[in-house]
C-alpha cells in the first residue's frame, strides 16, 4: 500500500525500483561522480593535501579503464529484460535509467521496528529517548560526521540527552587502523576451521578489542560476497561459499561479539559478489546482480538469516545494485527481505559512499548514512520531512532502531568513550590505549592452527622429525620489510605491507588496473588487503618460527627467499617452498594460480625429493601445475591465519599440532571447471549499466561439481590429519513435538510461527536428530570435522551441508557426534506461496569426512 506521502516522494525518487522518476525534479542533489574518494577517505582532503588526492584519482581514472580491457570475461551479462524506456530499442547502450524500473519489485512502507523479544527494553528506552529529541537531533543520529578519531565513521553525541556518540570501525578481523590490537584470523581461515567453539572464542577476544578501543560498532562479519565470483577480491573476508557454513560460523561470531557490548554490523547486504565495477564510476553505473528470488533465498540471504537470528545490531547495505536497484535504495531488499521476512529490529547502515539518493533510500528501509550524510541527507532530510516527502514516523524509525541497538548492547552503562583508543593519526603522540588481552592468546594460535588444511601427505613427509638439514624457499616466509603506520596512503592502513599500495589503491575507484599481481612478493600474508586488513603490530612469520624451532633441533637451516630459481642443498631432508595468493578489496584477481609461484616450486621439486608447499591463499588457488610432482610430497592451504601464522604452521609441521582444517570451498583441476569464474563487465546494451545475471541459481561450488559430475582436486570439505577416523552406527530419531509443544504442525507443509528475528519462529524446530560415531583408528590424537549432508527433494543441488560437528578424539578412541536438523535445513523457497516449504518425499542422509567421502548413509521420508 503507497502512503500518501509515498506518492509525494515519488516524484523526487531518482534511481530506484518503483515508478517512473523525473531526475530533474529532484530536491535531494545526484551524488557528484567524482565525489567518491573523497567520501571514502574523508580525512584524506583534509589532513594530507589535495596533492595526494589528485594522484590517487590520476591512477584510479587511468587504471580504471585499463582494467576493463585487461579482466577476464565471463558470459553473464547482457541478456536482461527491460521494462522501461531507455533503450534505444535498435541495439545501442541504454542510456537511461528508466530502462530498468520495475525489476526490483517494490515494498512499501518500510516496516516500523516493533520491540519485539529481546528488544522490548531497548525498543522502550529508545522510544523515550526519541520522543526527547529535536528533528535536528534525530538526523544527526542518522547521518556520519567527522570526529578527531580515525573511526572511519561516527555520530555525533548529544551532550543535552547525555548520548556520547558513536564510533563505527572495520572490520572483522581485528581492529583496522590502531595499534595495540591484535591481527585474528580472517573470515576464510576461520571457515577452513570449520569450529564453532572456536568461531566463538574469536568473537569474544575480538569483540573485547574493539570495546577497549572505544569502538561501538565493529564494520562486519562478511557474509556477502558469498563467493560465487572465484576471483572476486574480497571472499577471504567471509567464511565459506557454503551458506550454512557461513550461517553457524556468523551466528557464532554475531552473538560473540555482541556479548561484550560491541555491536555488529553485518555485511554486505546483498549479492556482493564482484569488486568490478561495484561503485559508479566514470559515467557507468555500479554492477547489478540479478538475482531470482529462489536462489537469493536459498544462497545469498541465507546467512544473514543467521546473523539476524543471532541478533545483530547492524546491517551494512552494498555498493552494488541488486535487480538494478542500488542496495542501499532496494526497498525490496530492506524493507521486504531484512525488516519483514527476517523481523530484523537493528538498524542499516550504508557502505562508505554507498547512498546515492535521498528521499529514496530513506523510504527503501536505509537508517544510517556514512561517512557522512551531507550529501544526501542532513539538511536534505530535514527538508524533505518538512515538505512530507519522507514521512516523520520513517525518521524516528530509523533513530529508534540505531538508539534500541545502542541500548540493547548496553553501550549507556560505562561503555568506553566513543574512540577513545583510535588516536587520529599514529604517527604522532598519543595516549596508549592496549586492548590486547593476554587470555584470549591461546584463541589467537588455536585460531591460526585450525584454518590450515592439509591436503597432500605421501611417504610420512609431515610431521617433521627434527630434520638434520632443513632449506626454505619462497617470498612467503619471512615478514615484509616494513611495518609501520603512516598516512591514510601507507600500506600498514590497508594491508598492503607484502604487496603494492598504490595498486591496492587504485582498485578503489573502479575495476583495476592492467598488470595488477596474483601474489605479493614482499613478504608472507596474514590477511587479505584494503578495510578487512587488521593492524599488524605483532607477526611471527614462517621463517622466524621455523628458525627457532630449528635451533632447539640443532637443525642446519638453509634459504633462499628471492630468487626464482634458488639451489637446494641435496642434502635436505625436506625443502619448504612458501608462495601466496593475494586478494584485495575494490578489484578481482587476476587468476587462481601464478607462474612463478608454479615454476619456483617445481624448480625445487625438481632437486628435492621431500618438497612441502604452503600456500597462504586469500582465496582458491589451483595446484594442478605441480601437485603430481612426485617430489612434491605435502602440500598446506595455510590460508591468512592472522598474527600467529608462523607458530601456528610450525607447531602443525613438526606435530605438535594435527591438522584439523577442512576446506571451505572447492579445489577444481581447471579454471573452467567453477561455474562463475571472473567477473561480468560491461558490455553489449549495458556498456552504462553492467549487468550480472546469477542464472546459474543455487548451483555454486560442490553444488555445481555434484550436479554437474565434475571430479574437483579437492572436494569441499576435505583436509587430512596425521591420524585416521572410521565412522559407524548411523542413527537417526524424528523429534515428535515442536519447542512450543504442539506436535499437529511439526511437518506441516509450511511454518506458521511468528516473524521473529530470522523469520518465522518455527523454522528453527528440531525435526530429526542424527548421531554418528567416530573412532580415532590412527596413533595421533586428533580433531575430526565430520559432516551431514542432506539430499533434499526437489532441490537442484545433489546434496548439501546442514551439520558439522568437530570432536576431538584420543587415539583408539570414539565420540559421539549429534546433529540436529530443522525444519529450515529441509525446507526450498516457494515462489509462489513466498515461504519455506517442507516438502514430502525422501531425503537422503549422508554423514563422513566431506562432500565426496561420506561412509554413512539413511534417509529419512516426510
Ligand atoms: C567497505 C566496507 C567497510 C567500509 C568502511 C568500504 O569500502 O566496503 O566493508 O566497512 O568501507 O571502511
Amino acid at each position: 500500500m503507497q502512503s500518501e506521502n509515498l506518492l509525494k516522494a515519488s516524484a523526487f525518487m531518482s534511481n530506484s525500483s518503483p515508478g517512473p522518476a523525473s531526475p530533474s525534479t529532484n530536491i535531494v542533489p545526484t551524488k557528484p561522480q567524482h565525489g567518491k574518494l573523497a567520501q571514502r577517505f574523508p580525512s584524506l582532503q583534509k589532513k594530507r593535501g589535495i596533492a595526494a588526492v589528485v594522484l590517487v584519482v590520476l591512477l584510479i581514472i587511468g587504471g580504471g579503464l585499463a582494467g576493463l580491457a585487461a579482466l577476464p570475461r565471463h558470459g553473464g551479462g547482457g541478456n536482461a529484460e527491460g521494462s522501461g524506456s531507455g533503450g534505444s530499442g535498435d541495439g545501442s547502450s541504454i542510456s537511461n535509467d528508466a530502462f530498468f524500473y520495475g525489476q526490483s519489485p517494490p515494498v512499501y512502507p518500510s516496516p516500523n521496528m516493533t520491540g519485539a523479544g529481546l528488544w522490548a527494553e531497548a525498543f522502550t528506552k529508545a522510544k523515550a529517548l526519541v520522543g526527547a529529541m529535536t528533528l535536528d537531533e534525530k538526523i544527526m543520529l542518522t547521518s556520519g560526521t567527522s570526529s578527531k578519531t580515525s573511526c572511519p565513521g561516527f555520530i555525533a553525541p548529544i551532550p543535552r540527552l547525555n548520548f556520547t556518540g558513536l564510533c563505527l570501525a572495520d572490520a572483522g578481523q581485528g581492529v583496522r587502523g590502531t595499534d595495540f590490537v591484535s591481527s585474528w584470523p580472517a573470515g576464510i581461515h576461520v571457515g577452513a576451521s570449520w569450529n564453532k567453539a572456536l568461531a566463538h572464542q574469536r568473537g569474544l577476544g575480538m569483540g573485547g578489542e574493539f570495546r577497549t578501543k572505544g569502538v561501538n560498532v565493529l564494520l562486519g562479519p562478511v557474509v556477502g560476497p558469498v563467493g560465487r565470483v572465484v576471483l572476486s577480491g574480497r571472499n577471504w573476508e567471509g567464511f565459506s561459499v557454503d551458506p550454512y557454513l557461513a550461517g553457524k560460523i556468523v551466528f557464532e561470531t554475531v552473538q560473540a561479539v555482541q556479548s561484550v557490548g560491541v555491536m555488529a554490523s553485518t555485511k554486505h547486504f546483498i549479492g556482493n559478489e564482484q569488486e568490478t565495477n561495484r561503485v559508479p564510476s566514470g559515467g557507468i553505473e555500479a554492477v547489478s546482480s540479478n538475482i531470482d528470488d529462489k536462489t537469493l533465498h536459498e544462497l545469498y540471504l541465507w546467512p544473514f538469516m543467521d546473523a539476524v537470528k543471532a541478533g545483530t545490531g547492524g546491517i551494512m547495505c552494498s555498493y552494488q545494485r541488486l535487480n538494478n536497484s542500488y542496495g542501499c535504495s532496494n526497498s525490496k531488499a530492506l524493507n521486504g527481505l531484512l525488516k519483514t521476512e527476517l523481523g530484523f529490529e537493528g538498524f542499516v547502515v550504508t557502505d562508505w559512499g554507498a547512498q546515492h539518493a535521498g528521499v529514496d533510500t530513506a523510504l527503501a528501509g536505509l537508517d544510517m548514512a556514512m561517512p557522512t550524510g551531507d550529501t544526501f541527507w542532513g539538511s536534505h532530510l530535514a527538508t524533505a520531512i518538512k515538505n512530507g516527502s519522507v514521512p516523520q514516523s520513517r525518521l524516528d524509525d530509523m533513530a529508534s532502531r540505531i538508539l534500541a541497538s545502542y541500548y540493547k548492547s548496553s553501550q549507556d552503562r560505562g561503555y568506553p568513550s566513543p574512540g577513545v583508543g583510535m588516536a587520529s593519526d599514529l604517527t604522532k603522540a598519543h595516549t596508549v590505549v592496549d586492548a590486547r588481552n593476554s587470555s584470549f592468546r591461546s584463541t589467537l594460535l588455536d585460531g591460526a592452527v585450525e584454518g590450515h588444511v592439509l591436503v597432500k601427505n605421501i611417504r610420512n613427509a609431515l610431521p617433521l622429525k627434527s630434520p638434520k638439514m632443513l632449506s626454505i624457499f619462497g617470498y612467503s616466509a619471512r615478514n615484509s620489510d616494513v611495518n609501520t603506520p603512516g598516512g591514510i596512503i601507507s600500506s600498514w592502513l590497508w594491508g598492503a605491507q607484502s604487496n603494492d599500495i598504490m595498486e591496492l589503491l587504485t582498485g578503489f575507484g573502479g575495476s583495476g588496473k592492467v598488470g595488477k599481481t596474483s601474489i605479493s612478493f614482499n613478504g608472507t600474508l596474514i590477511a587479505g588487503g584494503g578495510s578487512g586488513a587488521p593492524s599488524q603490530s605483532y607477526v611471527s612469520a614462517p621463517f622466524d618460527a621455523i628458525a627457532q624451532q630449528a635451533y632447539d633441533d640443532g637443525t642446519a637451516l638453509f634459504w633462499d627467499l628471492t630468487s626464482a630459481k634458488p639451489f637446494a642443498n641435496p642434502n635436505s631432508e625436506a625443502c619448504l617452498v612458501f608462495g601466496n595468493a593475494w586478494a584485495t578489496e575494490g578489484q578481482d584477481r587476476p587468476g587462481m594460480h601464478d607462474d612463478y609461484t608454479d615454476g619456483l616450486i617445481k624448480h625445487i621439486a625438481n632437486q628435492c625429493n621431500n618438497t612441502i608447499v604452503v600456500l597462504h591463499n586469500a582465496g582458491i588457488r589451483l595446484v594442478d601445475q605441480f601437485i603430481d610432482h612426485p617430489n612434491v610430497t605435502a602440500v598446506l592451504f595455510a590460508h591468512l591465519p592472522g598474527e600467529l601464522s608462523g607458530r601456528a604452521l610450525t607447531s602443525i609441521l613438526y606435530g605438535k599440532s594435527n591438522p584439523s582444517g577442512r576446506l571451505p570451498y572447492t579445489i577444481a583441476r581447471n579454471e573452467t571447471d567453477y561455474p562463475v569464474l571472473g567477473p561480468d563487465l560491461p558490455q553489449g546494451q549495458f556498456l552504462k549499466f553492467p549487468q550480472s545475471n546469477f542464472s546459474e541459481g543455487t548451483l555454486l561450488d560442490y553444488r555445481h561439481f555434484d550436479a554437474k559430475n565434475i571430479t574437483p582436486r579437492y572436494e569441499f570439505g576435505f583436509g587430512l590429519s596425521y591420524t585416521t577416523f572410521n565412522y559407524s552406527n548411523l542413527a537417526i530419531e524424528k523429534a515428535n513435538t515442536t519447542s512450543s509443544g504442539n506436535s499437529t504442525a511439526l511437518f506441516a507443509e509450511y511454518p506458521s510461527g511468528a516473524v521473529r528475528e530470522g523469520g518465522p519462529t518455527d523454522l528453527w524446530d528440531v525435526l530429526f536428530r542424527v548421531s554418528a560415531d567416530i573412532t580415532n583408528v590412527g596413533n595421533a590424537d586428533g580433531a575430526e570435522v565430520a559432516q551431514l549432508y542432506v539430499g533434499i527433494p526437489g532441490s537442484d543441488s545433489v546434496r548439501q551441508l546442514r551439520g558439522f560437528e568437530k570432536p576431538f578424539i584420543n587415539a583408539t578412541e570414539t565420540a559421539t557426534v549429534r546433529f540436529e536438523l530443522t525444519r529450515r535445513d529441509l525446507s526450498v523457497w516457494d515462489t509462489n506461496a513466498q515461504k519455506w516449504k517442507l516438502g514430502s518425499g525422501k531425503y537422503n542422509i549422508t554423514v563422513g569426512r566431506s562432500s565426496r567421502d561420506l561412509p554413512l548413509v539413511g534417509e529419512v521420508v516426510i
